[in-house]
């Protein structure tokens, strides 16, 4: 697939299929996300893949336990309080897997570095066929020590990009973009 093509037509899926995501076709991705650039070439990534679906069932419960104690008040967090609030959303959307890009240690460019592995990833989910979204739900949890060790991660460790795959459902429809704004200068 063309890199535009990918580009263009990758969605946030959070509808998926019961199908199993095949393990080569994973490993294809995290080679994918591994190419991506990073900052003095540290590759601080490490990647957690969680197919166990008790695992993200409890992960998904005990996130949205630790954003309900942690939101701020505020009307800004009233939608995210009745999101998560729900006893019925499930913040990995019941996805057959889930990809955890972290970092191994604390660095100045560490968020840059994985966030570029986790697009690359996602860029080649959808030209394989799959879905995916990155779910910043999970992310603060992640970060507890009580959310490390459950998954069996160093303490050492940030929790940068969580990011579900599967088989779509269905596509969703294009999310329009706002026009950016561009200086130029000279
Ligand atoms: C850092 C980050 C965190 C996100 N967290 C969530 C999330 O917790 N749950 C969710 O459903 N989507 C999440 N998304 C997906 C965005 O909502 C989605 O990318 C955005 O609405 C644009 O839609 P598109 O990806 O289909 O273009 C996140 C995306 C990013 C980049």
């Amino acid at each position: 697939m063309d890199v535009n093509d990918a580009i263009s037509g990758r969605r946030a899926v959070r509808n998926y299929s019961n199908e199993v995501v095949d393990e080569r076709l994973i490993s294809d991705l995290i080679d994918a996300a591994i190419k991506a650039p990073s900052a003095f070439d540290q590759q601080p990534w490490m990647f957690t893949v969680i197919r166990d679906q008790g695992m993200l069932d409890r992960i998904s419960r005990e996130a949205k336990a630790h954003l309900l104690a942690t939101a701020p008040s505020g009307p800004q967090s009233d939608h995210l309080k009745s999101m998560v609030g729900n006893p019925d959303f499930h913040i990995f959307y019941h996805a057959p897997v889930l990809i955890l890009i972290s970092a191994g240690s604390q660095g100045p460019w560490i968020a840059e570095d994985c966030a570029l592995a986790a697009e690359n990833l996602m860029l080649a989910a959808y030209a394989a066929g799959l879905g995916t979204c990155w779910i910043g739900f999970a992310q603060s949890f992640l970060n507890t020590p009580a959310g490390k060790a459950l998954i069996g991660v160093a303490a050492g460790s940030v929790a940068i990009a969580p990011v579900i795959a599967g088989h779509p459902k269905a596509q969703p429809p294009h999310v329009p973009r706002r026009a950016p704004e561009i200086r130029w200068i000279g």
